[in-house]
């Protein structure tokens, strides 16, 4: 679908709203009001609209930010798999240096921009694939519920200890989905825990609350000391 025709379909589709954990955004979202909301797959125009919903860990990494200003102020951030925006829109509204929203699907950035400019902020967007990329650029890279796959949450989570490690700040927010396992939790600190308001809850089955985590500096150290006492203990034949 070209843009163009995206957007068109993406205005009607969607409604502007603040009834989430971030009523200082407001943010066209896939709402219980709108029509797709319960209409059949088959009747959707998008095909997997995570743009359209704005996510516990989303939600918890953005109010965060809006609460704490100094982790962004003066800072070079990345909002890793941004969706709707709202992590990027929280960091340019706290008076971040530069912001870049990243998602490698093209609509979740044409979306980005839309509800960057009900909000009055300024941001770039990216649609590569940071994953494994250095970073250099950045101090602190946002991510918003991206641990919902087992598989991706290994290299992502391997990914971000490696930039933590080179002293960049991680936030990662997160209502408990099974990518963030206990070994993982460990290596993070608990820094916030919010209640999700009731809209959300009745638009994330079981979840309640949502938390945001900061990746511990040790980790990758941690790790490399393992891989080194195993490779002592079992030697390569
Ligand atoms: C569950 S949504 C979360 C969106 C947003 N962060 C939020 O919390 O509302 C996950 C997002 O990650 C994006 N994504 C998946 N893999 C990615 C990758 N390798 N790089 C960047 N974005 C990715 C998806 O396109 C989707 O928009």
């Amino acid at each position: 679908m070209k843009l163009k025709e995206f957007t068109s379909l993406f205005l009607q589709h969607t409604q502007l709203t603040r009834r989430h954990l971030t009523p200082e955004l407001a943010l066209r979202l896939i709402t219980r009001e709108c029509p797709l909301w319960a209409a059949p797959v088959t009747l959707s125009p998008f095909t997997d609209p995570y743009w359209g919903f704005y996510w516990p860990g989303g939600q918890a990494v953005a109010r965060y930010v809006l609460d704490n200003e100094k982790v962004v102020k003066n800072r070079n951030i990345l909002d890793v798999g941004c969706g709707c925006g709202a992590g990027a829109i929280a960091a340019a509204k706290m008076n971040a240096k530069r912001v870049v929203a990243n998602d490698i699907d093209t609509y979740a950035l044409e979306v980005t921009k839309i509800n960057a400019d009900y909000n009055d902020v300024k941001l770039e967007t990216n649609a590569n694939n940071f994953i494994g990329a250095k970073c250099d650029e950045f101090d602190a890279i946002l991510i918003g519920d991206m641990f919902y796959d087992e598989d991706f949450a290994r290299i992502l989570f391997d990914w971000l200890s490696e930039l933590t490690n080179k002293g960049k700040t991680v936030l990662i927010g997160d209502p408990g989905r099974h990518g963030l396992t206990e070994s993982r939790r460990n290596q993070m600190s608990l820094i916030a825990r919010y209640n999700l308001q009731e809209q959300s809850c009745m638009e994330n089955n079981g979840f309640t609350e949502t938390t945001v985590w900061k990746l511990k500096k040790y980790v990758i150290c941690k790790c490399i000391l393992f891989k080194y006492i195993f490779k002592l203990l079992i030697p390569d034949p």
